[in-house]
This record gives C-alpha cells, structure tokens and sequence, in this order.
C-alpha cells in the first residue's frame, strides 16, 4: 500500500444521518472512486469508548457507518476501509508518541478544557472529576491514526482543526529528536457542505437531538420531515428561502437548477405543507437504493466484516513495515 493522500476517521457511536452524508459520506464517496488518490477511511472504533460505554451501542454504530458508507457506494476496492482496532500498530504508535507529547499541549486541549468548564461551573472541588486518561490523551491516539498511514490530508469539521496542529506539532517532535519519518498533515474543511440544518434549524448533530438518519423507513423518514420547523406564513405568501430549513436541506440534495427553480416558487409563494411533501420524494427517491442495500448488510453482517478485514489487511501492509522503522529509529530493534 501507498501512503495516504486523504486520510479520516469517523467515531463509532452513532447512527449516520443525513448531515453525515453531506459533511463526509458523499465527499469520501466521490474520492473513494479516484484512481489516482489513495484514500483511508476507518471507522474509529477507539475513540468511541472515549464517550460511550456501552458495548451495544459500539458495536451496532460500527455496523450501521460501515453499512451505509457501503451502500452510499464507497470504492473499498480502491480505496482502505478499515476499522481502527483491526490495526494494532496504531495502537503501538499511540504510546510512542505519548511519550513525546508535553502534557502542556494536551492541557489546551478544547475537548479537556471544556470538561474541566464544565466540573468548574457546578462549583467542583476536583477540576478533573469525571475527566479519563482517554479524553486527556485523545488527541495523541488521533495523531496516531493520521501519522501511521503518513497522510497528507486530512478531511474533518471545524472543531477538529486543533486535533490537526497538535499532531503536527507531534510529529515534528519525532521528526526533530528521531529522524524525518513523518510528513506534516493538512486539515481540510468543506466550508460549502460541513453543516446541514437539521430539524430545529440549528447544525444537524447528534447532540442537538435533532438529526433525520439516513436510512429510516421512508415512513419515517416523512415523519421526521413534516416534523422541521418552519415559520407561521400561510401557503400563498412569498417566502424567504434563504432563511428556511427546508430549503437548506433541498439545496444539499438538488441539482443548481433544481435550486433555482424552487427560489422561484418561493418567491410565488409555495405552502410548507407542499414544500415537505416535495423534499421528502426527493430525499426518499435518492435514498431508495442505497437504503436497499444497507438493509441487505445489515441483514448479513458477515458481509461487512469480510469488507472491513480486507481493508485492515491493506492497511497492515502498509503499517506493520512503517512501524518496524518507526521502532528501529527509536532503538527498539526486533530479535529475528
Ligand atoms: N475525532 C474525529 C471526530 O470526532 C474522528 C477521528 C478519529 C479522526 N481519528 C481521526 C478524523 C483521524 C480524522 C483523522 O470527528
């Protein structure tokens, strides 16, 4: 295996949902299918325990992202698709460069410094009540997961851009006290499609609650779009389609001259209850294939597990040497 050109991780702890797709499936979709890039997509399932818990959970979301990340036509075949723990190396990297990290770095960490907000403003004597290792540490693990296959760039939301400069503060370390193994990432951020609208208007995510899953039945799929909140203006009155929910949500799916075709019949006046109607058949229409298909894997979970080992073999090809190097420059020589 190469190194990679575009490298992302996606945590394992929820279902995928529609704001999933226009963020990071449908752009990794599009690069999978590149002959000339190299692109991993793992599914982060290390850095799920971080938050959640619980086994089930994990291991249906696992199941549930790989499905859809399938059925929404992922090239596996020509792209790596792997699940994280099915590379131990990452795990070996994880505490080398723990060792090279100052625990000053971390200590700015937004998702600790948030944790520690939180304990301060219900008056907490102990700052890291309730903080584990795990969150302290998570953003060497994502160091890891992006130097391990090289990556040069590195798709994600906004909030992850901090993840992104430590670890080329990290690796720049190891660069500086080993040698020159490893190549500084560059985050990348789709401004055009990182944020969805989702049913209350705010960014769709699952901490706002307010997400539609991708693969619902188209039953449900219609109830959760009758459910978007819209203003009170009756079904003639012109409407503002650039402050309205459901048009957003039109605009990720429609062609340019769809979109423009529907501004006009905002203009005219178009009523809500015929504007939900109309995206829930496109979104429906879209989705009735692939949602075929995810039920399928779902039903044969086999199926899926035979995909992700043929992705963590690619990936070991590529790790397990790089980490023999890795371990040599470090003075930790293997004996046969
Ligand atoms: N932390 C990322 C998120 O919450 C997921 C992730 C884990 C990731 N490892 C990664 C993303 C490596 C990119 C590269 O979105």
């Amino acid at each position: 295996m190469k190194s990679a050109d575009f490298l992302t991780g996606i945590t394992t702890t929820g279902t995928p949902h529609l704001g999933n797709f226009v963020g990071a499936i449908r752009p990794a979709v599009e690069t999978s299918k590149d002959s000339s890039l190299t692109s991993y997509y793992f599914l982060a399932d290390y850095h799920s325990i971080i938050k959640c818990q619980d086994p089930e959970r994990v291991k249906r979301s696992t199941l549930e992202i790989a499905a859809s990340w399938i059925a929404l036509g992922l090239d596996t075949s020509n792209c790596v698709f792997y699940r994280q723990s099915d590379v131990p190396e990452i795990l070996e990297l994880t505490w080398i460069l723990t060792c090279l990290t100052p625990k000053g770095l971390l200590n700015r960490a937004h998702a600790y410094k948030a944790a520690v907000d939180e304990n301060r403003e219900i008056n907490e004597q102990d700052l890291d009540r309730n903080i584990t290792m795990g969150l302290f540490c998570y953003p060497i693990l994502m160091a890891a997961d992006i130097l391990m296959f090289n990556a040069r760039k590195v798709p994600v939301g906004r909030d992850q851009t901090q993840h992104l400069e430590m670890t080329r503060d990290i690796a720049s370390r190891f660069n500086h006290n080993y040698a020159d193994l490893f190549r500084l990432p560059e985050v990348v951020i789709d401004e055009s499609s990182a944020v969805l609208a989702g049913l209350d208007g705010r960014k769709m995510s699952k901490s706002y609650n307010n997400t539609i899953p991708l693969f619902d039945t188209s039953k449900k799929l219609r109830k959760s779009i009758m459910k978007i909140q819209t203003n009170s203006q009756g079904p003639d009155e012109p409407k503002d389609h650039e402050t309205c929910t459901l048009f957003s949500l039109y605009k990720a799916f429609a062609t340019d001259e769809e979109v423009e075709k529907m501004k006009k019949r905002y203009k005219g006046g178009i009523a809500w209850g015929t504007m939900k109607q109309e995206l829930f058949e496109y979104i429906d229409h879209l989705l009735d294939e692939p949602r075929k298909t995810y039920n399928e894997l779902m039903e044969s979970p086999e199926e899926i597990h035979a995909v992700l080992r043929k992705g963590s073999d690619k990936a070991r090809s590529y790790s397990a040497p790089f980490l023999k190097t890795i371990k040599e420059t470090i003075g930790i020589q293997s004996f046969v």
